[in-house]
């Protein structure tokens, strides 16, 4: 039946390069740069605005840049009455990954830009969407939990006000460093999963709030994003460092995946785990709540003994949220409150310099055969 050789098939595409960027590089063994910089530096030094403006525009800015970018933002931040309606109108218990799905789809109605692809009018888009998916999360939190969103506070950085938004109290300054930092480590990492949805809708010309409403669906699943949430469901169940060697050698038994480790790319360890290791380790002290390092510690040695495997950056990522005070419902959509910088970077570059993506699957159904037809179908 085959009219055509066999083209080369990689289960779920692993290692097949599916296009150029000049975005963000993430190096197998344990490195990550965007646009050249390392993210160690920028992590240290860097504010989450910053980075979103080196994604999105190839270069840092200048201070005067600097301060215009966050000025764009803050005058975005506000969601149009008609969205917070509808947010009214959800479910209480959605899953917040679900009402920022929802949200963003919305938005794109509320966006004067929507239908134009130009470089510049991505660029309004973009900053329109990184304003605004913070506060969807904000707002839509808040309102399922019966209370009411709270008005921006724009003397703070970005971060500072979505941990505002979020809790209802000012946060402390190292607060606001940490999740700064929390922003720069989660902001891009080239093809990931949602990053690739969000540039194969973009392909097809689709706008960039179809494409960010296709990477929030594709962000929301525990083998991708969704790990912080799974992670913080293990790291409660285990509780202290003396369970953790029993609990992973007994879930390694009945073959389970165990979230917060492994990696498509990264096999020689994930080049965010020690910045977002020494905020746990940092937060913990602070508060007095250091058992969580500990536990984290021992279900490293002991998957890496036994499974050669390493830690990626939502194991940690889940701790630092919950010392943050959030229910752990709320860790992917804190993820996509940073990552929607790379989504709009990836989307202006993929309509920049388009082409279709669209790959070939190798068909294993039925050979073919002669179709019944109604008349014997009805005999
Ligand atoms: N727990 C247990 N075993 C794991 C594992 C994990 N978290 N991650 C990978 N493995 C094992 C697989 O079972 C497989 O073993 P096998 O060869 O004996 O069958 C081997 O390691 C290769 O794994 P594979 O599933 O082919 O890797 P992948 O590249 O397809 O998947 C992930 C990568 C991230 C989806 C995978 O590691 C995973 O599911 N991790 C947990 C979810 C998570 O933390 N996601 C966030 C990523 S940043």
């Amino acid at each position: 039946m085959s009219t055509e050789t066999k083209p080369a098939y990689s289960p779920g595409l692993a290692g097949v390069v599916a296009g150029e960027t000049s975005i963000c590089w993430v190096d197998p063994n344990a490195g990550l740069a965007y646009r050249g910089y390392d993210i160690h530096e920028m992590a240290e030094q860097a504010n989450f605005e910053e980075a979103a403006y080196l994604l999105l525009n190839g270069e840092l800015p200048n201070a005067q840049e600097l301060m215009d970018f966050g000025r764009r933002i803050a005058a975005e931040r506000e969601l149009p009455e008609p969205v917070l309606d509808m947010l009214r109108l959800l479910p209480k218990k959605m899953h917040p990954m679900d009402v920022l799905r929802t949200g963003v789809s919305m938005l794109a109605g509320f966006d004067p830009d929507l239908n134009d692809q130009s470089h510049d009018a991505n660029m309004c888009k973009s900053i329109r969407l990184i304003a605004r998916v913070g506060t969807l999360i904000a707002d839509g939190w808040r309102i399922s939990k019966g209370k009411d969103p709270l008005p921006d506070k724009n003397d703070l950085t970005h971060a500072g006000n979505f941990l505002y938004k979020l809790t209802g109290q000012v946060p402390e300054t190292w607060q606001v460093r940490m999740l700064d930092t929390i922003f720069i480590l989660y902001a891009d990492h080239d093809f990931n999963a949602s990053t690739f949805a969000a540039r194969v809708t973009a392909s097809t010309l689709s706008d960039m709030y179809a494409a960010v409403t296709s990477a929030c669906g594709t962000l929301k699943g525990p083998l991708h994003g969704g790990a912080n949430e799974e992670s913080m469901k293990m790291l409660d169940e285990i509780k202290t460092p003396e369970r953790a060697e029993g609990w992973m050698m007994e879930a390694l038994a009945k073959k389970a995946k165990i979230m917060g480790f492994g990696h498509r790319v990264y096999k020689a360890g994930d080049s965010r785990v020690p910045i977002m290791r020494e905020i746990a380790r940092d937060y913990g002290n602070r508060i007095g709540k250091p058992e969580w390092v500990p536990i984290c510690e021992k279900l490293e040695a002991t998957m890496e003994r036994e499974k050669g495997l390493c830690a990626n950056v939502d194991l940690y990522a889940a701790p630092v949220f919950t010392m943050f005070g959030f229910p752990s419902e709320l860790n992917t959509p804190i993820f996509a409150a940073s990552r929607i910088a790379g989504w709009c970077a990836h989307v202006t570059e993929q309509h920049d310099n388009n082409r279709l993506i669209r790959p070939r699957s190798i068909y294993v159904g039925p050979a073919l055969r002669p179709f019944p037809g109604h008349s014997s179908s009805t005999k």
